[in-house]
């Protein structure tokens, strides 16, 4: 069943953390290319790279991500694996996001300045999220929601993402979060998101080989299970693929 559900079903990962020296994502090249492997041997063709960003924390502009980029980039072309890496970011939390992507500072989702991959705190939904989204949308720029089955309000409330929904925000699900690895209470919560149409997109969340892997295939197959296949190409590939104007999977 595997190999079919490859063929049938590629994947774009969202949502990595690959690049190393930059967070707590891999730690070496080697481990970079373990993970790659693994993502292209359960059937990932492209993966957007989101290390963290956090102000004095994680300061990882857009020039030092592009340049990690352009290194992997020449390590998979060496190494023969067959996989598309793009630079993103995953953005914590902060009202100074926008006035961050005026100055070029914060690394917009594949590098295209139409979307921001912004991850909310886990406890609190700060109540000044509105007006950031309000912002961005001012600024023609759609928030990409990391893992909002992570977020304890969102857990509480999932229809907490309705109001952010008609506002045009998209959704990205870890594939750990449904196949229970982060807990009953994410699980619970993936399963209720993707009932109501709640998620648009999916991420490894990957950040080391063996603890938080690159393979997307359990979370896949967890997905054939629940879901009519239209929904899951549809969470695993093409709707990716349209915001990247990616027309045929190869
Ligand atoms: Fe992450």
């Amino acid at each position: 069943m595997l190999s079919e559900e490859l063929l049938e079903y590629p994947i774009i990962d969202c949502h990595a953390h690959l690049l190393p020296d930059l967070d707590d994502g891999a730690a070496f090249w080697d481990d970079a290319l373990i993970m790659a492997r693994q993502a292209v041997q359960s059937g990932t063709q492209v993966m957007v790279m989101t290390p963290h960003f956090r102000q004095r924390r994680y300061d990882n502009h857009r020039k030092k991500i592009l340049h990690q980029l352009d290194q992997f980039q020449y390590r998979l072309r060496k190494a023969a694996i067959p996989l598309t890496v793009l630079a993103g970011a995953e953005i914590a939390y902060d009202p100074a996001i926008p006035h961050l992507f005026d100055q070029g500072i914060v690394q917009s989702f594949a590098d295209l300045r139409t979307h921001l991959l912004i991850e909310l705190p886990f406890n609190d939904v700060p109540p000044e999220v509105d007006e950031l989204l309000d912002q961005l949308s001012h600024r023609q720029i759609t928030a990409i929601i990391a893992h909002p089955e992570r977020c304890r309000p969102v857990q509480q409330a999932p229809s907490l993402l309705l109001r952010w929904r008609t506002q045009g925000v998209l959704f990205q699900l870890n594939g750990e979060s449904l196949t229970g690895q982060a807990g009953p209470e994410a699980q619970a919560c993936a399963r209720q998101l993707l009932s109501m149409n709640l998620i648009d997109l999916i991420g490894s969340d990957a950040h080391h080989p063996m603890k938080r892997s690159a393979s997307l295939a359990a979370a896949r197959t967890d997905l054939l299970k629940h879901l009519p296949p239209a929904q899951v190409q549809a969470i695993l590939y093409s709707n990716a693929a349209a915001l990247l104007q990616i027309t045929d999977p190869s």
